[in-house]
């Protein structure tokens, strides 16, 4: 079998594995950097992360859409619930859930969730993916904090990280998340989307690669890796 791992630009990643589409953070409309539009996606899946808006995005009409489930911590699938989506999966932080295209646990991350409405969106998460062919971790939207050396030992073969910076990791932070995590192959995430998180992603790369073990890998938005 095969695991295939797309950015989809900003935070949003499609996962083709066991045969399904997973998409994580479905952001399209409004988002510069994206390279499909809502409408011409079709997953098995979606999985939200936290509540912001370039995080949860085109969920709603996704969802409604395809009928794909929407898996999201408690406050966050209530929410969609009440905005007439009917097929979601409710976790939470710490718990794990084996879907049919693998297994999904909900991590601490350490930011805001609040919904695009104001309601409550929860604790923000980060998302760990045991695949059949290995393991991805995506931090989502956080600052760095000494528990991903737990979720490191995992054994993460794909971690996402954000590096941004502003609203969540730099790329000094992100630096020192591969340092604890200890993963692979490591996808920098969460940047040049807008002015403000612009980086010099080819330098953070370097830095990687000179002071750890771990593979960087610059996809553009639209590019894909096997896991
Ligand atoms: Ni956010
Ligand atoms: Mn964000």
């Amino acid at each position: 079998m095969s695991t295939t791992i797309t950015w989809l630009g900003h935070g949003a990643f499609l996962i083709e594995t066991a045969g399904k589409t997973v998409i994580i953070d479905p952001f399209f409309t409004g988002n510069p950097a994206a390279t499909l539009t809502a409408d011409e996606v079709s997953p098995d899946a979606l999985i939200i992360s936290h509540g912001h808006g370039d995080h949860v995005g085109d969920a709603v009409e996704i969802a409604k859409r395809t009928g794909c489930l929407v898996i999201a911590n408690f406050e966050i699938t209530e929410w969609l619930t009440k905005q007439g989506v009917e097929n979601v999966h409710a976790q939470h932080v710490g718990g794990s859930h084996k879907h049919d295209f693998g297994t999904v646990k909900l991590t601490i991350a350490h930011h805001g969730s609040a919904l695009p409405d104001g309601s409550n969106g929860g604790s923000p998460c980060g998302i760990f993916l045991r695949t059949e062919d290995g393991t991805i971790y995506h931090a989502c939207d956080t600052g760095l904090f000494y528990d991903m050396k737990l979720i490191g030992e995992e054994g993460i073969d794909v971690a996402i990280l954000p590096i941004g910076d502003n609203f969540t990791m730099g790329p000094e932070d992100a630096l020192r998340a591969v340092k604890l995590i200890e993963p692979k192959r490591v996808i920098p995430d969460h940047f040049g989307t807008w002015p403000l998180i612009d980086q010099d992603v080819a330098a953070w790369a370097k830095s990687v690669r000179s002071e750890t073990l771990t593979e960087p890998v610059i996809l553009e938005p639209g590019q894909s890796i096997e896991l």
